[in-house]
């Protein structure tokens, strides 16, 4: 059936253009690279923070509201009486014209009422700590324009948490600034912060207002602020409250005549001897020379082209061209995309996640990093070692750090078994692109105490005994709060409902809960870990673990197997989850997923009937579902997975994070059509042809969680931007379908296609070579016959690394 389209695709100027400002929930941007950041959504709304969405939140925003997306950037445009936004929201005049398109770190909206054309591009420079608002307003009438043009933003008091409940403290604490055409928010200023923001205009303005209620009226809204309505700015000062930033200018427009007005919206830090110009005057000398470096329409437009000089550089590392635009679409643009948010983000600001409740995770950012390693490798080797600095000695690690600090985060603690794994994962992808071996030799503290430093490689080496020494009856990796999949509780046992299901006290003493998943993660991460060893001549370390490798293998042919499929776990008590025996929840996906990338007992013809069992059990027209059939109640000894109403989040929604791992599985097993058919069914540009309105969430990247077969709406998305999948579909289409593999010494080519492809070319920066690699599929899905690298054959299929240009031929 098709369903309404509420915008579309644009790759030329790789942006996705929306056309009907009523999405079926807000699709947003994200603006900012590193610092500075904002979330846009197609209607302005959204907030900005400094590196920490909890603790340094520079703009309020509402969420859950009524209406969704309540607070933003709003520009009010008053014509004569009639009121506007170019956003629509939050007025909701309609407009004669809207469009939003979402671009590469920058969002443009445009909107026309009775012949004024109001556009607006956002964008956070580089390596500035700002957002830059550059209105353009156009008079397309034939007569003169008068318009009183009203701008907005409400202030965080900074932290996001305590902003929306101390307000007993936060009604009294609220102060601002005014000088000129700037408004300065430094509330806490006086005592133990020595940051501010400011919203500036670079023109001369005729009012403003910095008081919420003045602005807006106590019984009004921000659809329609009293003093916008009237067209009468009220000057007022905010003392205590809740401090606003609106200016307030005149704009007389000629027929034809267009004007640009940069607003600024910035964040200052001040050394502590330097924070007052006066008794109670802040310093504002940092703030000035900010405002002076984006004054202009000039200043702007080149700030602005060296983003997206930034962005073509960043998207020609690897370019794909299959002549099939929905897929050279994701590969060469979204999918990059999202990855490079998901590496800024991890899990903490969406508009699913507030921004408070988790900040960096140890397996999220590990994981988030193979997707980002090739953009910026330099930032991806910070990243492991502000990861690696949060790990125990015993190679335990605390599940989040907050993006601030960089300390562990004490509200979640540690104990997740899985976590430790994802490290060697994050390394050897990190060692793989650069060739950067000396990141291993790093000194690198443990639970960032200084003097416990270790080099980065012995990191990797508790990381692994993490789970040798952590093993249950089985010889199976215990499970401890939780593996990859949060809500899988093993050791739990939660009545409580006011108790969260990851920071519960857990029993530990006498448990046998043992997990497949973190089986086959150990075998894939600790096989790695042996060719490193073998690779910097660590030879006896080499031999140690891999006996450990073996002896995973043969616990879980011993008591991993469930007959056509690998278990799931052990409970509490020793007994099976995952099995054909349970009354439900009979299979699950990622101890497919991970154990058919292990590998495990291919030989013996497990892979292939657990690939068979994930199509047969778990796929259907969205995408595979985590778990089969779900589960119906709640049970005590499995915790939160089973809180999900059936075909949602953990109980067997389409957790698309893990479907790449299946399909992984897939393509080491040769099986091309079916690794594409599944990853076609989670592919957004696939997905947004045929259904917008189903989906509802944003149509250009993937989400956490689409619903699966089970659940009263299958198809509807969930959770987007911030998630896994991002980094694992990257992973899965460039070096698994499309096969371009970064290897230590060069490249290896080993596509895995539906034997429906046709040729294709990749373009690939790899260290300081241009590789244009060609490929002839020839109808077949895997297996690469020959290769030439400039024109001489190349034994195997890694062509070795050598600086310059080269071109790769690839008859499979
Ligand atoms: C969610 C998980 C998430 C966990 C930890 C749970 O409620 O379902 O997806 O990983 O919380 O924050
Ligand atoms: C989301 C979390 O961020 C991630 O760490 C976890 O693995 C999945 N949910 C599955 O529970």
């Amino acid at each position: 059936m098709e369903q309404k389209r509420y915008g579309h695709f644009d790759d030329e100027n790789r942006e996705y253009v929306i056309t009907d400002p009523k999405t079926p929930w807000p699709w947003i941007n994200y603006l900012g690279n590193e610092d500075f950041f904002s979330l846009i959504s197609n209607t302005a709304g959204g907030y900005s923070f400094y590196k920490d969405a909890k603790f340094r939140r520079i703009t309020r925003y509402r969420y859950n509201n009524v209406p969704m997306d309540n607070g933003g950037r709003y520009f009010y445009i008053n014509d004569g009486g009639t009121v506007w936004n170019p956003g629509w929201k939050p007025c909701k005049t309609p407009l004669d014209f809207y469009e939003c398109r979402h671009g590469m770190s920058y969002t443009r909206i445009t909107g026309r009422k009775n012949g004024v054309e109001a556009s607006v591009l956002f964008f956070v420079p580089l390596k500035k700590w700002a957002e830059v608002q550059k209105l353009t307003l156009t008079n397309q009438s034939k007569e003169v324009k008068q318009l009183k043009l009203f701008s907005f933003e409400e202030w965080c008091l900074w932290n996001a948490a305590t902003d929306m409940e101390n307000f007993q403290r936060n009604f009294s604490t609220g102060e601002v600034e005014i000088e000129n055409s700037t408004i300065y928010h430094k509330t806490e200023y006086r005592e133990r912060r020595n940051h501010y923001a400011f919203y500036h205009v670079n023109t001369e303005i005729q009012g403003y207002d910095t008081d919420r209620e003045t602005f807006v009226g106590l019984y009004n809204e921000f659809a329609n602020p009293e003093a916008v309505m009237e067209g009468k700015p009220r000057n007022s000062h905010a003392h205590g409250w809740s401090p606003i930033a609106s200016h307030y200018i005149e704009v007389t427009l000629q027929p034809g005549e267009s004007k640009d007005f940069i607003f600024l919206l910035g964040y200052i830090e001040n050394a502590q001897d330097e924070k007052f110009q006066a008794p109670q005057v802040i310093n504002k000398q940092k703030a000035h020379a900010l405002i002076a470096e984006l004054d202009t329409t000039e200043k702007v437009d080149k700030a602005f082209q060296e983003l997206c000089q930034y962005w073509d550089a960043l998207l020609n590392i690897y370019k794909v061209n299959t002549g099939n635009p929905k897929l050279d679409r994701m590969v060469n643009i979204w999918n990059q995309y999202q990855c490079m948010v998901t590496f800024n983000f991890s899990r903490s600001a969406s508009f699913f996640e507030s921004g408070i409740g988790r900040g960096m995770g140890f397996r999220d950012s590990n994981q988030d990093l193979v997707g980002f390693v090739h953009q910026i490798p330099s930032r991806a080797r910070q990243r492991i070692i502000d990861i690696a600095s949060t790990q125990f000695p015993d190679g335990g690690c605390y599940h989040q750090y907050q993006p601030l600090t960089k300390r562990g985060n004490n509200d979640i603690g540690g104990g997740f078994n899985d976590d430790p794994c994802w490290l060697i994962f994050g390394t050897v992808a990190y060692i793989k692109e650069t060739g950067d071996f000396s990141i291993l030799d790093e000194m690198v503290p443990f639970d960032n105490q200084p003097g416990s430093e270790v080099t980065l490689f012995e990191h990797l080496k508790v990381s692994m005994d993490h789970v040798i020494n952590n093993l249950g009856p089985h010889m199976l990796p215990l499970i401890g709060r939780a593996d990859w999949n949060d809500c899988l509780n093993l050791n739990c046992f939660s009545w409580d409902p006011n108790e969260s299901f990851q920071t519960t006290e857990n029993v530990s003493e006498g448990t046998k809960a043992e997990s497949l998943m973190i089986a086959g993660l150990f075998v894939v991460t600790a096989k790695d870990y042996v060719a490193l060893c073998q690779k910097i001549g660590k030879t006896e370390e080499a031999a140690r673990m891999q006996q450990a490798v073996d002896a995973m293998i043969d616990a879980v042919k011993k008591h991993g197997w469930d007959g056509e499929w690998y278990l799931r776990a052990y409970d509490f008590y020793g007994r099976k989850i995952g099995s054909n025996e349970c009354d439900e929840a009979k299979i699950f996906i990622e101890s497919q997923g991970w154990c058919t990338m292990a590998e495990i007992g291919a030989e013996d013809g497990m892979v292939a009937k657990s690939l068979d069992s994930c199509k047969k059990y778990l796929e259907c027209e969205h995408g595979m579902v985590l778990n089969n059939p779900a589960f119906t109640k709640y049970i005590y000894e499995y915790g939160e997975i089973s809180s999900y109403p059936e075909g949602y989040k953990e109980n067997a929604g389409i957790f698309c994070h893990n479907n790449p791992w299946v399909i992984i599985g897939e393509c080491l097993a040769g099986r091309g059509n079916d690794a594409w058919s599944h990853y076609a069914k989670i592919l957004p540009s696939y997905v947004e042809e045929k259904y917008q309105t189903l989906h509802k969430v944003e149509p250009y990247v993937n989400c956490q969680m689409v619903a699966g077969k089970d659940a009263f709406r299958p198809g509807e998305g969930k959770n987007s931007w911030l998630t896994g999948t991002a980094a694992w579909m990257w992973y899965t289409v460039s070096e698994f379908i499309l096969g371009i593999k970064p290897d230590y010494d060069g490249i290896r080519i080993d596509p895995c296609l539906p034997e429906t492809a046709g040729d294709y070319t990749v373009q690939r920066k790899f260290r300081d070579a241009q590789y244009e690699i060609t490929i002839h599929p020839n109808g077949q899905q895997k297996g690469v016959k020959q290769i030439t690298l400039d024109g001489q054959p190349v034994q195997g299929t890694v062509i070795p690394y050598s600086a310059g240009k080269h071109t790769v031929e690839v008859t499979m």
